[in-house]
């Protein structure tokens, strides 16, 4: 990962309005700010577009804009580099990464495609430029089943890099491909006893998961989904109290639109705290994006001959979807 060095230690002048400055700034560079479920909820009400992964990469690819900034993690800012590479795409931490990601490094996934032909490789989004190079087809958490579905049948799959999801789509398909061992930290901690001990205290309250969880964890659900499906059941059901089971960033926005309604965050193992964060999504704070605006830094690049294979699985992707 490139880290553009200097423009995080620059000064801003006390009494600075980030919020006014940031907004001024995206007006005088025609620049447009997206932001995941999961940043600081200071990030997502800057933000012009907030969104799960595969909203967010939909977004990106319509946009008429000289600059997008992802507040996100790394890979969401390759992704819209991918899909807009004449595009300057910016984050404003070079150092939010992704365990998941990190846990399928290229070289590794190529060895293991070569120890398996005639697979077809399917990755999840969660991945570097470089895996999705060596991707037939990409998927989010919001249209997994779908794409899977849409693949014949007695299609032979390697799917990674997210061993809960894999396990999920093979739970729902009933297909058995062949799951690459990654897993999520923060998705990974999520306690079965903590959840259960909230449903004691809330008995009405309906239990909201993200398939990155863990099969246990994943049982207990009534709703599993990507963050943006459960938003959506969230709002639209008729139920009152929700145990929220994904990172807590997203309670933001189902507060926000279901005010009269109780988000409860799921805990951890062995958690004092009640909730889950991704540090690296949390690294995107108000500060680094009024100076990622200011300086038009740190900027996504990503090798030209990669930005072409890696194009072609997310597209297919998109046109599924
Ligand atoms: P979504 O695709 O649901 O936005 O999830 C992204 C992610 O990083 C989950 O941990
Ligand atoms: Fe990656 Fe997990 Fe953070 Fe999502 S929550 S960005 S999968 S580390």
């Amino acid at each position: 990962m490139k880290a553009d060095k200097g423009y995080v230690e620059a000064e801003i002048a006390e009494g600075t309005d980030l919020v006014a400055e940031i907004s001024r700034l995206k007006k005088e560079k025609n620049a447009v700010v997206l932001a995941h479920y999961y940043t600081l909820p200071e990030i997502q009400d800057v933000a012009d577009f907030i969104g799960d992964s595969l909203a967010l990469a939909q977004i990106a690819e319509k946009l008429d804009a000289d600059i997008i900034v992802m507040c996100g993690v790394h890979f969401m800012g390759e992704t819209v580099k991918i899909l807009c590479p004449d595009k300057k795409v910016l984050v404003p931490d070079m150092n939010a990464g992704c365990s998941l990601a990190d846990s399928c490094p290229a070289p590794e996934l190529q060895k293991f495609i070569e120890e398996h032909p005639g697979h077809t490789v399917v990755s999840y989004v969660n991945t570097t430029a470089a895996v999705k190079a060596l991707t037939d087809i990409v998927v989010t958490s919001g249209n997994a089943l779908k794409v899977i579905e849409s693949l014949p049948k007695d299609a032979k799959i390697i799917f990674g890099p997210d061993r809960n999801l894999g396990n999920y789509i093979n739970s729902q398909t009933g297909r058995q491909m062949l799951l690459w061992d990654g897993a999520c930290h923060v998705h990974e901690q999520f306690s079965l006893e903590g959840i259960l001990d909230l449903k004691k205290a809330h008995p009405e309250a309906k239990v909201l998961v993200h398939p990155e969880c863990p099969a246990p964890v994943r049982l207990v659900a009534d709703k599993v989904g990507s963050t943006a499906v459960l938003l959506k059941w969230a709002e639209e059901s008729p139920y009152q109290q929700f145990i929220v089971a994904t990172e807590s960033g997203i309670i933001h926005e189902m507060k926000r639109r279901c005010p009269d309604k109780t988000f409860i965050p799921a805990p951890p193992e062995g958690s004092t705290c009640g909730c889950n964060d991704c540090a690296f999504m949390k690294l995107n704070s108000l500060r680094k994006l009024y100076l990622t605006l200011l300086y038009e830094l740190p900027e996504v690049t990503v090798d030209p001959s990669i930005i072409d294979r890696a194009r072609r699985p997310i597209e297919r992707m998109l046109a599924i979807s």
